[in-house]
């Protein structure tokens, strides 16, 4: 059970842990206006509020993240001894939840469930829930995974490309190899990677992740850092950063080659010399995490352009972990194996676990034939959508449904008549204020069902000027034999 990213408004180490506990990201805010940017910038599935600032302050930041941001689940958690307004006065506030202190952890597993229910992630969580119930047959572990390869690493795949990079995977996490690079398109399974080596090198430790791609370059250096009271005009307090908080565990710096150059040049400096001092700072803090960054960038082709440090590009490229996109040829042999793995342990619609059961001959060619932008993330959300669709116990051809331009790119057939009339970036536009539409703009969970980055969503909302309002608009326009197409897409027959 948990979450992508939780912020947390409070110095006390005891709910930053409850936040570490919970989430997979945790971003740190000292006081009202740096929760409100983080709140803003990150959107995060919750926020823990520390009761300590009481109840006019935490009443103010719900108002003002209401009015600026819209709903986020804000959680207030007490302290022992330390009572500052009462539970029902927070709750009749607009908090979504309270917890009497930072070790209410039965409580905090309930909140995070009516969130999961609320937001429609408590399929994808569950997955490992259901996965472990199976898991354990041999037959199971041989039709899925490559032989000889630690079942641990958990990634599905036996084709060339996949043999190779599991090979990588398991040298690298048996060895004392650190900093780790992990190359791939998105989609491929960098962060799944990541968690492989640290349950190998570090298991009980901390993993702490950081998109260096979805915050400011000051806001990332006081992440990675921390800062001293008063370094900078609002730190007003101490903060831990993600480098000290990952203890003896992993920090994974997710897309790094967004991460601003004279930060690239300070990260070089504590991989050198494993150590590092919190933003005005004084005081050297040993750094023993092992260190893993992830690119779906190629950071040689960075480098050239001028945009990414040379020397910590070879710091990092000692044994970098490669990762092939699944149009790949070397990499299609997955492509059925992964379909079917998805099939057999999605939890999307529990009640069609066991009578949706296979795929066509069609529908697997289908899949065979397509271009994978967002790889096996795409992948894994077109096959739950089939299982939500699907009406018989086989799922064929018509219950796959892809992106037709990448459909028409991959087959090279125009005649398909699917995109008569469709521009490449109207299909996009279009694709995309759909995907924000049907999660109600949550842009994480948008992202995620296009097989994108937050980033390169909020790029494409900003390139495409996709606003709410317009979009409204655009919906109640009679639509056209290329909306209805694309509507299709996204209005599963409820299950
Ligand atoms: N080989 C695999 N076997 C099973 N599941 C996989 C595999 N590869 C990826 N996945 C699943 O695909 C999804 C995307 O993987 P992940 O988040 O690790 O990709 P990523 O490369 O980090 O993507 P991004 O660059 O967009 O952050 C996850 O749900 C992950 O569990
Ligand atoms: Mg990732």
């Amino acid at each position: 059970m948990s979450l992508s990213r939780v912020a947390v408004v409070s110095k006390d180490p005891d709910i930053q842990q409850l936040a570490q506990r919970y989430s997979r990201e945790v971003f740190g805010a000292d006081d009202l206006a740096d929760a409100l940017d983080i709140v803003q910038t990150v959107n995060p599935d919750l926020v823990l509020f520390d009761q300590r600032f009481g109840p006019g302050r935490i009443g103010e930041f719900l108002d003002k993240a209401d009015k600026r941001i819209g709903s986020v689940p804000v959680v207030i958690v007490g302290s022992e001894g330390r009572p500052s307004g009462s539970s029902s006065e927070y709750l009749q506030g607009g908090a979504f939840g309270y917890l009497q202190t930072s070790k209410d952890y039965v409580q905090m597993e309930r909140i995070i469930d009516r969130i999961e229910d609320a937001s429609g992630i408590a399929g994808r969580q569950t997955d490992c829930e259901n996965l472990s119930s199976i898991e354990d047959s041999e037959e199971y572990a041989q039709r899925f995974f490559a032989e000889n390869i630690a079942c641990s690493v958990s990634m599905v795949g036996k084709s060339e490309a996949m043999v190779s990079s599991l090979k990588m995977i398991k040298l690298v996490a048996g060895s004392r190899c650190n900093p780790i690079l992990i190359v791939g398109e998105t989609g491929t399974g960098k962060e799944l990677v990541a968690k492989a080596i640290h349950t190998v090198r570090h298991a009980g430790e901390q993993f702490v992740a950081v998109n260096c791609a979805a915050l400011t370059a000051s806001l990332l250096e006081s992440e990675l850092f921390g800062h001293v009271r008063g370094a900078f005009t609002g730190a007003d307090r101490d903060k831990t950063g993600l480098l000290e908080l990952a203890g003896g565990g992993t920090l994974l710096l997710d897309e790094i080659s967004e991460m601003p150059v004279d930060l690239q040049a300070k990260l070089l400096r504590v991989l050198q010399d494993r150590s590092f001092r919190k933003v005005g700072g004084v005081k050297d803090i040993k750094c023993k995490a092992t260190i893993i960054a992830s690119s779906n960038r190629n950071l040689k082709s960075e480098v050239e352009a001028k945009r990414f440090r040379e020397d910590l590009y070879y710091r990092l490229n000692i044994g970098p972990i490669v990762l092939a996109p699944l149009r790949a040829p070397e990499r299609r042999d997955d492509i059925k194996l992964l379909a079917e793995y998805f099939l057999k342990t999605s939890a999307i619609c529990p009640e069609k676990r066991d009578k949706v059961t296979s795929l066509t001959k069609l529908a697997i060619e289908n899949l065979e034939r397509y271009h994978w932008p967002g790889n096996v993330r795409e992948l894994r959300n077109v096959i739950e959508r089939a299982i939500l669709l699907e009406t018989t116990d086989k799922i064929g051809l018509s219950g796959i449904v892809l992106d037709p331009t990448e459909c028409a790119q991959a087959s090279q057939s125009p005649s398909s008549g699917l995109i008569r009339g469709f521009s490449l970036a109207r299909a996009e536009r279009e694709l995309i204020a759909r995907a924000l539409k049907e999660t109600g703009w949550q842009k994480t969970r948008a992202a995620a069902l296009l097989g994108i980055t937050r980033a390169t969503l909020y790029a494409k909302v900003k390139q495409y000027n996709i606003e709410r309002e317009s979009h409204c608009a655009e919906a109640r326009r009679p639509a056209n034999r290329d909306d209805v197409l694309i509507s299709s897409l996204h209005e599963p027959a409820p299950c």
